[in-house]
């Protein structure tokens, strides 16, 4: 089959399409899928650059999330049968034209969804919905202060908020993804490089309540400092920081610049302080299927449906990569097969 193998970190050359042997069921609850489309999430670039603790060791094939239909179940496998239509997540392994996954982290695709909207969903949602649902737990009317909006999660995390009450103000990097985010309806957008958030925010607002915080640095320090008594950043992701560990100088820089709780400060504040990575998360059955079904009502009953922003072929992985750390992309980039 044909597959992107990861043998070298680097740029988006080294991605480069090769024929691998097909992956064979080797456990009673394994599915085989035919992937038919991929989401490519930021971790992968980091992945793919050598900076994501969370990757197995090379060579592996990227790719944390697809659609698909199944081809072979294993003999356990009872929720799903040949041929379905399904939404398949993992560590690795989905920048492929197959792919193996435990019966836990397949799920029947959304029939009310196209392909690229199945292949965009569990990533984005499960992170949005396990911060503001399971960790904030946000009520109607609490200011949600979303960084990187206009990106995947960003955007999955507006849709979700909004649908739960809360008030919505999201940063982005340019004035063309502001605009975006007021077509979601954000109460405020924030272009933080026209004017610092932390200012625009303290000018217009008394605080905030809850915090997605994904980028690490001086936007969790300031994020920390607009916190209302009671208040909780959630942090999902530090796309600031460049997790080298082999340079020293560079180590300390990241140990400078990651997020830390200092008790003390959130006793001053009374505020509080979560972190989440869904992999680790999902890799227990009864939270992944239960986290899943649950987000999947919410989105069906809210009538919300992921934000695709570009589609890509698949010998264009190279290119959809170039795009996303270029940080131009909004909504999900998508890649089709075939
Ligand atoms: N914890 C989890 O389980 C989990 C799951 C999924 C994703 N994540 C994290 O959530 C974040 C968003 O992921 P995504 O896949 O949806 O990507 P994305 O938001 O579509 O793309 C990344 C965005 O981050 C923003 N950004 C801010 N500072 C940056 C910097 N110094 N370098 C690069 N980008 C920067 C950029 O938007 P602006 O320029 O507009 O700010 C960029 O477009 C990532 O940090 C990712 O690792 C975590």
């Amino acid at each position: 089959m044909k597959a992107y193998l990861l043998n070298t970190s680097g740029d988006p050359k080294v991605l480069q399409m090769s024929n691998i042997p097909s992956p064979k069921i080797s456990n009673p609850t394994d599915i085989l899928i035919k992937v038919k489309t991929i989401g490519i999430n930021y971790a992968e670039i980091l992945s793919r650059k050598g900076q994501y603790s969370w990757a197995p060791p090379k060579p592996y094939v990227l790719g944390m999330e697809s659609y698909g239909k199944v081809e072979k179940i294993g003999s356990s496998v009872t929720h799903v049968a040949v041929g379905d239509p399904v939404i398949v997540g993992g560590q690795y392994g989905c920048y492929a034209e197959k792919v193996i996954a435990p019966e836990h982290l397949v799920f029947k695709a959304i029939k009310e969804y196209t392909e690229e909207e199945n292949a965009a969903l569990l990533v984005n949602y499960m992170t949005a919905w396990v911060v503001l649902n399971k960790q904030a737990r946000i009520a109607a009317n609490e200011v949600l202060l979303v960084h990187a909006a206009a990106g995947g999660v960003g955007t999955a995390a507006i849709q979700l908020g909004k649908a739960l009450g809360a008030h919505v103000i999201g940063t982005a990097g340019s004035n063309e993804k502001c605009e975006i985010l007021k077509k979601m309806r954000v109460d405020r957008a924030i272009n933080y490089l026209e004017k610092d958030f932390y200012q625009d925010i303290s000018e217009n607002y008394q605080g905030v309540d809850v915090v997605l915080e994904v980028v690490g640095g001086e936007v969790f320090k300031k994020s920390i400092e607009l916190l209302n008594p009671f208040g909780r950043i959630c942090i999902a992701g530090y796309a600031s920081i460049p997790f080298k560990k082999s340079n020293p100088f560079t180590y300390w820089k990241t140990w400078r610049d990651a997020p830390k709780a200092k008790i003390m400060n959130m006793a001053k504040g009374s505020y509080g302080i979560f972190a989440t990575h869904i992999g680790y998360l999902t890799e227990n059955k009864m939270i992944s299927e239960t986290l899943f079904e649950e987000m999947k009502q919410f989105v069906l009953k809210n009538n919300i449906k992921p934000v695709i922003g570009k589609v890509y072929d698949f010998d264009e992985i190279p290119k959809a990569h170039e795009f996303m750390q270029s940080r131009k992309s909004h909504g999900k980039i998508v890649v089709k097969i075939g």
